[in-house]
């Protein structure tokens, strides 16, 4: 039985990577290799096995550097141990990270007053609690990442906190009511915590958020994340108000660690920022214009994951595949994929958003020939009539969406597909919406994502004419909902019998079920009569279909 990491205790020595450079205080530079696999099981992450070697072969403090963090390596469950002196050795046990002292900008050595104020870190905790899309969730881990890497510790609930963050979304507005809600709590019972405010209403709403909720303390936005460490050391030496809010960064926010809350998939930021303007859309201004990441860092980052035991990857931008490698290596966002898919240990690629704009036939090429790259795409149409795409300002028309989804069906393998739909948009009318229902029977998708237009600040649609009443924009989404849940029912129920590979995330104890999803993305909740699944791909015999998942049977 491999030795348990957590009980309480933090978990963030999984995002020490294999390879990493770690340098002893005093800024001697040493050479680790950490090689650890983990697997999640039973709500306990336990690690398979833990190696780490040092070259040179000692070291005699237990305080290391790791990038730009300090690192306090302290054995659990042990009196403080006396210096190590062997040259390499199996962590036969686990040990906690805690971080000495704060992190300067990487490559630069801490200063004096830095490491002073780490001190003030000692035993101080985070909440962070995160709204809205799978971007947000990937930045909560980074920034979760950033803290663990001060010194901070993750607690459960906000009042045990020292420094309480909302990482938030401002994508429709009852996202962005909930976060001056949960903000609103602490009008009177903030004494002595520091409230943050991260993420778009963080940009979006900017200062204003200070004359709102005077007793926040912090506002950022996410095109700013690389200045957090900065912001936050200025919080910790006494500052009372601090703002990251500039846009016009050319920078991706990365950090030395991430905390990964995802044992199975890996999510990884390839595009931030977004160039498009629909005209319903925030996130350009909350986001920030287009940047990619370099394809170096991004395929360094996939062997490290698959060298920590990750099999799956996700890779995200809010327009992914407008990817364009800024390197002199120029990969398109195709190349990119097959690179991410041909990295030893890595299992199953995917990705997420696609814009239709950018959609190219090599997508579905690469995907026909690559079994890594998973056969699910999720395309966002948000309208099927074409004059209200174009008052969306979505660059293409319903007709050649279609073409698009052509190239997918004509795919060798099949491919599933999922969208995105608006109903409600400003003079979208009965014969528009009609248009929509008729593209979705097209389409046969195996999940919609639909939503009432939500009028946004610095939008252009806000100022456009002929808005549709709240009462029926509810009416047309339980339309489309009833109407694409009979899709889903009958494109669910011929996989009766059928049997699929799936890769094992969850455990549902009352029911007796294990629960995972196939590489089309579908959640199958399955019986077996094994233990001990969690973290592995097995063959499941699907042996009932329902409009959103499917049950089965593990099949041997
Ligand atoms: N109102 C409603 N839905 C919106 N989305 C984006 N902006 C709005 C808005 N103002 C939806 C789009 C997008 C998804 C992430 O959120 O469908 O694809
Ligand atoms: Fe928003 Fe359009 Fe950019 Fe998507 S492509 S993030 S909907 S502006």
């Amino acid at each position: 039985m491999p030795p348990e990491l957590t009980g309480g205790q933090p978990c963030e020595v999984y995002s020490l990577h294999p390879g990493i450079k770690m340098h002893l205080k005093g800024m001697k530079t040493w050479d680790i290799t950490f090689s650890n696999r983990y697997k999640f099981e039973g709500g306990v992450l336990r690690k398979k096995s833990w190696e780490a070697r040092l070259q040179p072969p000692a070291f005699s403090q237990r305080f290391l550097r790791l990038g730009g963090e300090s690192l306090r390596l302290v054995p659990r469950a042990r009196p403080p141990q006396p210096p190590m002196l062997e040259s390499n050795f199996t962590m036969s046990r686990p040990f906690d990270v805690g971080i000495e002292s704060l992190n300067a900008p990487p490559g630069t050595a801490p200063s004096k007053s830095v490491s002073a104020s780490s001190s003030l870190n000692a035993g101080k905790s985070f909440y962070l609690e995160t709204f809205g899309c799978q971007m947000n969730d990937h930045d909560s881990e980074k920034v979760s990442g950033v803290l663990l890497g001060r010194g901070y510790r993750a607690v459960e609930s906000p009042a045990e906190a020292d420094l309480v963050l909302y990482n938030t979304c401002s994508i429709r507005e009852k996202a962005a009511q909930k976060v001056f809600a949960r903000l609103g709590d602490w009008k009177t019972t903030s004494n002595g915590k520091i409230i943050g405010v991260l993420g778009c209403v963080a940009q979006q709403e900017g200062e204003e958020i200070f004359e709102r909720a005077p007793w926040v303390s912090l506002v950022c936005g996410s095109a700013s994340y690389r200045r957090l460490p900065e912001l936050i050391a200025q919080l910790e030496t006494g500052g009372r108000r601090v703002t990251g809010l500039e846009l016009d960064t050319e920078e991706t926010f990365e950090t030395e660690i991430t905390r990964r809350d995802n044992p199975f998939r890996a999510y990884l930021t390839i595009i931030e920022g977004c160039d498009y303007s629909c005209s319903y859309c925030v996130v350009p201004h909350t986001r920030g214009p287009e940047r990619s990441r370099s394809s170096q860092s991004v395929l360094a980052d996939v062997r490290r994951l698959a060298d920590a035991g990750y099999t799956e990857i996700q890779l995200l931008g809010q327009t992914v595949n407008s990817y364009r490698d800024p390197s002199p290596r120029g990969l398109n966002f195709v190349e990119l994929l097959l690179q991410v898919a041909g990295v030893p240990g890595i299992r199953r690629v995917r990705f997420t958003t696609s814009h239709p704009n950018d959609f190219t036939r090599e997508i579905v090429q690469a995907i026909d020939s690559t079994p890594a790259l998973c056969d699910h795409i999720h395309l966002p149409v948000q309208s099927g009539s074409t004059p209200v795409l174009r008052a969306m300002r979505r660059t293409y028309t319903r007709d050649e969406y279609l073409e698009k989804i052509e190239w997918i069906r004509a795919a060798r393998r099949p491919i599933s597909l999922t969208t995105d739909v608006i109903v409600g948009f400003p003079g979208e009318t009965e014969g528009d919406f009609a248009e929509t229902l008729s593209l979705l029977d097209i389409l046969q998708c195996d999940g919609v994502f639909s939503f009432k237009y939500s009028p946004r600040p610095n939008t252009p649609a806000l100022a456009m004419p002929d808005a549709v009443p709240e009462e029926e924009k509810g009416r047309r989404l339980a339309n489309l909902l009833e109407h694409q849940r009979k899709i889903q029912v009958a494109r669910n129920q011929p996989l009766v019998g059928r049997e699929f590979e799936v890769l094992v995330d969850g455990r549902h104890d009352a029911r007796g079920q294990w629960t995972g999803r196939t590489t089309s993305n579908r959640t199958v909740n399955f019986v077996s009569p094994r233990e001990s699944l969690l973290g592995e791909y097995v063959q499941v015999r699907v042996t009932r279909a329902g409009p959103n998942s499917l049950v089965g049977e593990q099949a041997f």
